[in-house]
């Protein structure tokens, strides 16, 4: 039986203009921001240095020493916002989700884990605090931006980690790359995907292509942790909803918002099904969809 959790009746996920000011800190979102945010997806400026210092508790006072081997992205290549320049709050979003995945996807040491939209590797960073030996059998950071999978590459290519990089087509990310799509997976082989805030910036037909590219590409029991913006009685997808969501949406597909029961037909359409869904909790008022192989 799926697990559902569905939008209040009523509830739109707009926010006061108080709220908007007040963006990058989810905790003021509406519904239950139960996450540190991750997508606002300002351009950083400048470089955070990585100190090995931290108030992140327990998690990195057990790991303090191997915190301070953990090559961190200067802050000009974390996706996600200003709150993403602080470095424990990239830890702990890494840490956390990892242990969503385990949870929710069932990632153990011996999975092979693609994640899909990397970044410089943020999730990559999480499985080398989380795990014991610092590793699970096959991390795969794909990406489409050079500069950030260059640096992860270099940073964090060991055993069990690596990094693609895809020259596709992405109007945000990667305009002039190629109309050809990809996720770098052969059909069968992936365990957990991991897609977060990609959804979130991508057109329509893109997003039918590549959840059926996921569909082929997770194993029998494999299963894909994605988050979007989806709301009811909306337009089928739009690019930069006027007045939703906690930011001034710039640019192109800064912000890509679906119609929650369009975009199932497309998870349906990829060869997919809904295993749980969370209305509105993610970065920004995102939802988070467990899919598995229909
Ligand atoms: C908002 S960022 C999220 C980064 C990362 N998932 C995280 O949570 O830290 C979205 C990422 O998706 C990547 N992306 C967009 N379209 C893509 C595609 N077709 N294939 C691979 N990556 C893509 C972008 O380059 C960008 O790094």
């Amino acid at each position: 039986m799926p697990s559902i959790v569905s939008p209040r009746a009523g509830f739109t996920n707009r926010w006061t203009p108080c709220q908007r000011k007040l963006r990058g800190y989810p905790l003021t979102f509406p519904v239950a921001a139960a996450q540190v945010g991750l997508v606002g997806d300002e351009t950083a400026r400048g470089v955070t240095p990585h100190r090995g210092k931290s108030a992140l508790g327990k998690v990195t006072a057990v790991s303090g020493l191997r915190r301070k081997k953990t090559p961190l992205p200067p802050g000009k290549y974390r996706m996600g916002g200003k709150h993403f320049k602080n470095d424990d709050a990239f830890i702990r979003t890494a840490v956390r989700d990892v242990k969503r995945l385990e949870r929710l996807a069932g990632l153990n040491p011996q999975s092979r884990l693609l994640d899909w939209g990397c970044g410089a590797g943020r999730l990559a960073v999480g499985i080398r605090e989380h795990y014991k030996d610092h590793r699970i059998e096959d991390y795969h950071g794909v990406d489409v931006q050079p500069d950030l999978i260059d640096w992860a590459r270099t940073n964090l290519t060991a055993p069990g980690f690596r990094f693609t990089c895809v020259d596709v087509a992405n109007e945000r990310y990667n305009p002039a790359g190629l109309p050809d799509r990809t996720i770098a997976a052969d059909p069968g082989t992936v365990d957990v995907l991991y897609a977060y805030s990609v959804f979130s910036h991508m057109n329509d037909d893109d997003t039918a292509a590549y959840l059926a590219l996921i569909g082929q590409a997770l194993s029998e029991q494999g299963k894909a942790f994605v988050t979007c913006f989806v709301e009811e009685g909306v337009s089928a997808w739009e690019e930069n909803p006027e007045g939703y969501g906690p930011l001034e949406w710039k640019g192109r597909l800064h912000c890509t918002r679906f119609e929650r029961r369009h975009f199932e037909d497309l998870v349906a359409g990829g060869g997919l099904a809904v295993d749980r869904f969370v209305y509105g909790r993610e970065t920004d008022g995102q939802s988070l969809y467990v899919l598995r192989r229909a």
